[in-house]
């Protein structure tokens, strides 16, 4: 099982003043020693975090990288130039405050799909993040998606118990259907170290893409000690 922190928060914090503190690529490489197999960035539109020369700091000191992105076209540019291992197309809204639900893929169309190809001729593997819904994870497939990353966000906010269990039944069986599709299969948005390993014991789920919850138990624990830990967890509840 794979663990890809999400860094964005920690660039939230430099963006507040606008200077160099705290230290993205001090941040990746603590990530790496307490665990992590990778860093996710998100490059907004925006910029309200991740700027241009962070990916491309980031890519060049040598660290697995996924980047999410919208399908914007000058987002798009920037990654086929940049080359990170992944790229994870998300669903974007200035006004949000996160991203908030699952890429439609199948409106999506045309457009999407010569995106995703545009990605993969240039060797990146392509993901979309998309909700436990099976019509958008066969979509994705048809065009020619190598992964899904399955949206958590709505398994992690439910508070009624029995939500909860459907929600984390929905994401288990669209995980199956992934898998069987031959689609790698994450997951991520709002996991933390109490939901991790009802997450972690999905079998088909080989990653994992995790930024609030490591980066705020940091705040009290430092960073390569909450990735320990989210590391550590993770293996506690994994398939393998
Ligand atoms: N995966 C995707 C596609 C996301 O958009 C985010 C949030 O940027 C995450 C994972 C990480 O979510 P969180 O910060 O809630 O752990």
């Amino acid at each position: 099982m794979r663990l890809g922190v999400n860094i964005d928060h920690i660039a939230t914090v430099r963006q507040v003043r606008r200077g160099t503190e705290p230290n993205l690529l001090a941040a990746a490489r603590e990530c790496i020693a307490g665990g992590a197999t990778g860093l996710t960035i998100h490059l907004r539109e925006d910029r309200r975090h991740i700027q241009d020369a962070d990916v491309i700091a980031l890519k060049s000191s040598g660290f697995r990288l996924n980047l999410e992105l919208s399908a914007a076209s000058e987002i798009i540019e920037i990654a086929c130039k940049v080359k990170p291992e992944a790229c994870c197309l998300v669903p974007e809204k200035r006004e949000e405050l996160t991203t908030e639900g699952g890429l439609d893929v199948i409106s999506g169309g045309d457009a999407l799909k010569s995106v995703i190809q545009k990605l993969k001729e240039t060797s990146i593997i392509v993901s979309v993040f998309i909700d436990p819904d099976q019509k958008q994870i066969q979509k994705a497939f048809e065009y020619g998606a190598d992964c899904i990353e399955i949206h958590t966000g709505t398994y992690s906010n439910l508070k009624d118990d029995h939500k909860r269990a459907a929600e984390l039944n929905a994401i288990s069986n669209a995980a199956i259907f992934a898998g069987s599709l031959g689609l790698q299969v994450h997951a991520g948005h709002g996991i933390d170290y109490q939901n991790v390993g009802s997450i972690a014991a999905i079998k088909p789920i080989e990653e994992l893409n995790i930024g609030h919850s490591i980066v705020s138990h940091a705040l009290f624990v430092g960073l390569k000690e909450a990735v320990s830990q989210m590391s550590e967890t993770i293996k506690k509840y994994a398939h393998k």
